[in-house]
C-alpha cells in the first residue's frame, strides 16, 4: 500500500494512536501535517519523527475553534495544495458520574471530539478536489455501556452519525469512515484507572485491568499501531467501495 505522495492531516498527531497514525502514513510515503494543540508539543513530535519538511509539516490547533481550523487548513493549503486524507483523531475524556458533570466538561468534550472532526472536514474539503478520504475516530465507549464517561459516549456515538452523514454527502468523490478503538493502554487508562481508586469505586488497579481483559474474548488490549493499520486500510484504494462503516478494532469487545 502506497500513498504516493498524497497528503494526510492528522490531528491529534502527537501521541498514541495519531503519532502511530502518521508514522504508518510516512511509511507508505504520504506527506503528513501533524496537528496538535501546542507549539511545544507539535515541534517535539515533529523533530522526533527526523522527516524532511517537504514530507512532514506540524501545525498546533485547536480543533474544537473554527477560527484556528480554518487557519489550520490555510497553513496546509499553502504547504501542499491538496489534502486527499483526514484523520480526525484528535480526542479527550473526562471522569465523572454523569449527574456530577458540569456544563462546563459535557461542551468542552463534545466541542473536542465531535464539533472538531465536523469543522476539520468543512474546512479541509476545498482542498479535496481531487477526492479522498476522511476517517473519524470512534470509540467502544459509544457502543458498549460504561459508566463515568457519558459526555464522551455521547460524543462518539455522535462521531458514527457525524460519520454516515457526511459519507453520504460527499460521495461519490470522498469516502468517510470511522474506526472504534477498544482498550489502547495509554496513561488516558492509567489516569482512568487511579481515578476509580481514588473516588472509592474500585480498590485494586490490578482487578480492574484484569475485569476490562476479561470482558475482551481476544484477552489484550489494542495496540496503536493496530488502530493506524485499520485506519491507513479505511484510506486505501482496498477500501475503495466502503463508506460510512465503522470498523470495530476490539480484540472483540464490542459485540459481546
Ligand atoms: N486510548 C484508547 O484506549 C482509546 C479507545 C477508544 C478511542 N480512543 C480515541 O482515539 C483517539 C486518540 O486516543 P489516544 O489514546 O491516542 O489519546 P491521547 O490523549 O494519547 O492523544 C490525543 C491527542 O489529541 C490532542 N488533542 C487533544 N485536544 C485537542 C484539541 N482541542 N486540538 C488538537 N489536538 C488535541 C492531544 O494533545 C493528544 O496529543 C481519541 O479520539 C480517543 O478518544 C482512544
Amino acid at each position: 500500500m502506497s500513498f504516493d505522495r498524497r497528503v494526510a492531516v492528522v490531528t491529534g498527531g502527537a501521541r498514541n494512536i495519531g503519532l502511530a497514525t502518521v508514522k504508518a502514513f510516512l511509511a507508505r510515503d504520504a506527506r503528513v501535517v501533524l496537528v496538535d494543540r501546542d507549539d511545544e508539543t507539535v515541534d517535539s513530535a515533529v523533530s522526533s519523527l527526523g522527516v524532511a519538511g517537504d514530507r512532514l509539516i506540524g501545525v498546533s490547533a485547536d480543533v474544537s475553534s473554527e477560527e484556528s481550523v480554518k487557519a489550520l487548513m490555510d497553513r496546509v493549503g499553502a504547504a501542499f495544495g491538496s489534502v486527499s486524507y483526514v484523520v480526525n483523531n484528535a480526542g479527550i475524556c473526562t471522569l465523572n458520574l454523569a449527574v456530577d458533570l458540569s456544563v462546563e466538561e459535557w461542551d468542552r468534550v463534545l466541542a473536542v471530539n465531535l464539533r472538531g472532526p465536523w469543522l476539520c472536514v468543512k474546512h479541509a474539503l476545498p482542498l479535496m478536489k481531487d477526492g479522498g478520504a476522511v476517517v473519524n475516530i470512534a470509540s467502544q465507549a459509544a457502543q458498549r455501556a460504561q459508566r463515568f464517561t457519558a459526555h464522551y459516549s455521547a460524543s462518539k456515538m455522535g462521531i458514527i452519525g457525524l460519520t454516515r452523514a457526511l459519507a453520504v454527502e460527499l460521495a461519490p468523490k470522498i469516502r468517510v469512515n470511522a474506526v472504534s478503538p477498544g482498550t489502547v493502554y495509554t496513561n488516558m487508562i492509567e489516569h482512568e484507572i487511579n481515578w476509580r481508586i481514588s473516588k472509592g469505586f474500585d480498590s485494586d488497579g490490578e482487578a480492574v485491568k484484569k475485569d476490562w481483559l476479561d470482558r475482551i474474548p481476544m484477552k489484550r488490549f489494542q495496540s496503536a499501531d493496530a488502530i493506524a493499520k485499520a485506519i491507513l486500510f479505511l484510506c486505501s484504494d482496498d477500501a475503495s467501495e466502503t463508506t460510512g462503516e465503522t470498523l470495530n478494532v476490539s480484540g472483540g469487545a464490542v459485540m459481546v
